[in-house]
């Protein structure tokens, strides 16, 4: 489906291939859609502002706190107006003034307080490209949420041949058009989705509980990147220091069996992810006043067993989401032990989560997962970021959900 009306921004970087952005503003234009760019210095030496304003019929933006600019629209609303932002092309400099949240020209703050999606389209030398330290802000980048097409391989402007060559103004129009289609079409099928995140509290008396160490960052990272893709999305969270971003609803519980009851309540959704480590067991008996030591059997607590969430979602005859996904924290034969967990709780995926090393897994920044689908397929993610983990689940959850979607491709 064709895009129109929508609001792109459009920021100019300084690198040979500017020049194809008018080709670029000129294909939106022709679709009726609204284009506004800011041309940054070095831009400037590659195309001129009378030739972007020309294309977009509207001034092109330059200066942070340019008098007449900040009149008609200041950059925080110029980032607000946008449904999407596009930097073309993206410099390597460029990128690590992003890495580093700088806000030094009217561009880097646009982006640094933009709430919308924004598409880096690269373009540089093929031994910039592949260079550690570019590699390394694309996975920061990556990680951060930004949105990438390209670089494609070919003969660049140096001459030399490679990966570095900028998408092609074609290519980037299909990338927005497929974008805009993939968002109207969570909006139209109202995708909604529970995020189970964190350790939960099993108490002996008011003082005393039995958990884990899970902090609950998965879970709330799987929740943000599946909210920023439009899907509207609660997460019933046990106790944690994290906070939720705007716009997830957050139910907080303690025990086990109190997110058992707000998982009911949460049905009939669209996607469940369990991320939760939830308690295996309970004591049989609370307390209801704190255990006096004296009176504590130290041999033995007796408990009892927890309702099994994800399982009850995976064979829900009722109201089983479209699609189920558990994890499965594992210390040893992680992928063997993580597919008989699907196949015992009935998921459509699992996510197997080593948790044997220290560096990663429960209470950490990073994870190792292996993401294993019902025919036993596997994606291995070596040890990254949770966000940027979370940002792949969600992409898949998602792939999942439209590829049998028509008006989506
Ligand atoms: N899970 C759940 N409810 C429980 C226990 C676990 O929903 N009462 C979910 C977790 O959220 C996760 C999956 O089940 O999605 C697997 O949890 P895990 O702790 O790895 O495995 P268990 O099933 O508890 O088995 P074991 O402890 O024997 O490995």
């Amino acid at each position: 489906m064709k895009i129109k009306d929508k609001k792109i921004l459009i920021i100019i970087g300084g690198g040979i291939a500017a020049y194809k952005s008018l080709d670029l503003i000129r294909l939106l234009k022709k679709n009726n859609n609204e284009v506004k760019t800011i041309l940054t210095k070095s831009g400037k030496e590659f195309v001129t502002p009378l030739s972007v304003s020309t294309l977009t019929r509207s001034k092109t933006f330059e200066n942070i706190f340019d008098k007449d600019s900040e009149v008609e629209i200041d950059h925080i609303s110029l980032s607000r107006w946008a449904d999407l932002i596009i930097v073309l092309p993206t410099t390597a400099n460029f990128m690590t003034k992003l890495c580093l949240g700088k806000a030094e020209d009217l561009a880097t703050t646009v982006i640094l307080a933009s709430n919308k999606d924004i598409l880096l389209v690269p373009a540089m030398n093929v031994r910039m490209w592949i260079h550690k330290a570019t590699q390394q802000n694309v996975k920061i980048l990556k990680d951060y949420g930004y949105l990438f097409i390209g670089p494609e391989k070919g003969e660049m402007a140096c001459g030399e041949y490679g990966e570095g060559k900028m998408s092609s103004p074609r290519q980037i129009f299909s990338f927005i058009e497929k974008y805009f289609n993939k968002k109207n079409i969570i909006k139209s099928k109202n995708l909604k989705a529970l995020v189970t995140a964190g350790p939960t509290r099993e108490y002996l008396d008011p003082v005393r509980y039995i958990s884990n160490e899970s902090s609950g960052k998965q879970g709330f990272e799987i929740a943000e990147a599946l909210s920023r893709l439009g899907i509207k999305t609660t997460l019933i969270t046990g106790p944690s220091n994290l906070s939720s971003k705007k716009g997830i609803k957050t139910k907080k519980i303690i025990t086990a069996n109190e997110m058992y009851e707000e998982v009911k309540k949460c049905l009939p959704v669209d996607i469940a992810v369990c991320a939760a480590a939830v308690a295996d067991f309970k004591p049989i008996k609370k307390s209801k006043i704190k255990i006096k030591k004296s009176k504590i059997n130290f041999k033995s607590i007796e408990l009892e067993k927890n309702r099994d969430i994800v399982e009850f979602l995976g064979k829900n005859n009722k109201h089983r989401p479209s699609l189920v996904i558990g994890f499965a924290a594992e210390t040893e034969n992680l992928n063997k032990n993580a597919f008989s967990k699907l196949r015992q709780k009935n998921c459509d995926l699992i996510v197997a989560n080593d948790v044997s090393k220290k560096d990663s897994g429960l209470n950490s920044d990073y994870n190792r997962v292996s993401i294993i689908d019902n025919s036993g397929k596997i994606k291995v993610i070596k040890k990254s970021r949770k966000s940027f983990i979370a940002n792949i689940i969600a992409e898949i959850v998602l792939d999942k959900l439209l590829i049998n979607d028509r008006s989506f491709n």
